[in-house]
């Protein structure tokens, strides 16, 4: 089958998807950047990637009327950039996401979306309100980052290869609220909850929510966690593979949320999400997601 992937925004996030789309041969790319240019270099730069082997090709432009065979959009364009909060920005990110709906509408009503950019649930939210696309069709990602943020930290906690660690999960928002799942997670086989304590719990919250942060004390910004995440999800949706991730939706009276998109935990394959899975929380995690839930229906509410 043919599959076409457009990715909108070739800044680092974008282009380093394209990357890994072409680089595994997953289908042809097209990059699309409202500077022309931007496009052109990233996707000449990315075209000496693509393995000789390949029948795929990648392409750069700033023409909406390009995505019109596309399967899969990956939404990862910003207007601006942020340095304390993801949501400085939220009223001409949304006025983007807004623009975005309508031409993607227009020219590719069939296809699955993917929302990167931050806020990445208000965006999600906002994308499948202004389309009108089936909820399981238009999906954030940024929570399976979380948790390969979690499962790094504690990785780091007991020297042990992050294959040792199962179910690090994160929920709720992509930002300051966003809730680690604690209560499911095993280290060798222990449960993490009986070999920490609470300053640890509360350490590694922490740690998670400041990542990005600490990042830039180093370097820019982020962009291969992201991207390697974003292209896990395309290759399952192009593979017809299942897989199950943490992703934000739009809710409709899942984990007792509505009229918010936020981070839970689903199945994804060809269709998009197939399946948004039920898992045991405790009573804190519950509290701490509903409040991460609040929070972000507050800044829905703010723009
Ligand atoms: C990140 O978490 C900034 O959302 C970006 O790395």
């Amino acid at each position: 089958m043919f599959y076409l992937i457009s990715i909108i925004g070739s800044g680092r996030v974008g282009a380093s998807i394209a990357f890994l789309c072409v680089a595994n041969e997953l289908d042809d790319v097209l990059l699309l950047n409202r500077t022309k240019d931007k496009a052109l270099g990233e996707s000449m730069d990315i075209a000496n990637a693509i393995p000789s082997t390949s029948k795929f090709s990648i392409r750069g432009t700033d023409d909406y009327s390009d995505l019109s065979d596309s399967s899969i959009i990956v939404i990862a364009a910003s207007r601006g950039s942020y340095t304390k909060d993801r949501t400085e920005n939220i009223k001409s990110q949304v006025d983007m996401i807004k623009e975005i709906a309508e031409k993607v509408k227009q020219y590719c009503p069939s296809a699955i979306i993917l929302v990167v950019s931050n806020p990445p649930d208000v965006l999600t939210y906002f994308f499948q309100k202004e389309s009108d696309f089936s909820r399981f069709k238009v999906i954030g990602i940024a929570s399976s980052l979380d948790s390969s943020r979690f499962r790094y930290f504690i990785s780091e906690i007991f020297s042990v290869t992050q294959s040792s660690i199962s179910n690090a999960l994160v929920l709720g928002e992509h930002g300051d609220s966003l809730v680690p799942i604690f209560s499911n997670v095993s280290v060798n086989g222990s449960e993490l909850n009986s070999l920490i304590n609470d300053i640890t719990r509360e350490s590694l919250i922490n740690n998670i929510r400041g990542y990005w942060k600490q990042l830039r004390n180093y370097k820019s910004r982020s962009h291969f966690g992201i991207a390697k995440n974003t292209y896990d999800v395309i290759h399952a949706i192009i593979d017809t593979k299942e897989l199950f991730i943490p992703a934000s939706i739009v809710l409709e009276g899942e984990y007792g949320e509505y009229d918010v998109s936020m981070g839970i935990p689903v199945k994804i394959n060809k269709n998009g999400v197939f399946e948004i899975q039920k898992i045991n929380l405790d009573e804190s995690e519950k509290s701490m997601l509903k409040e991460s839930a609040k929070k972000i229906r507050n800044d829905i509410n703010s723009v």
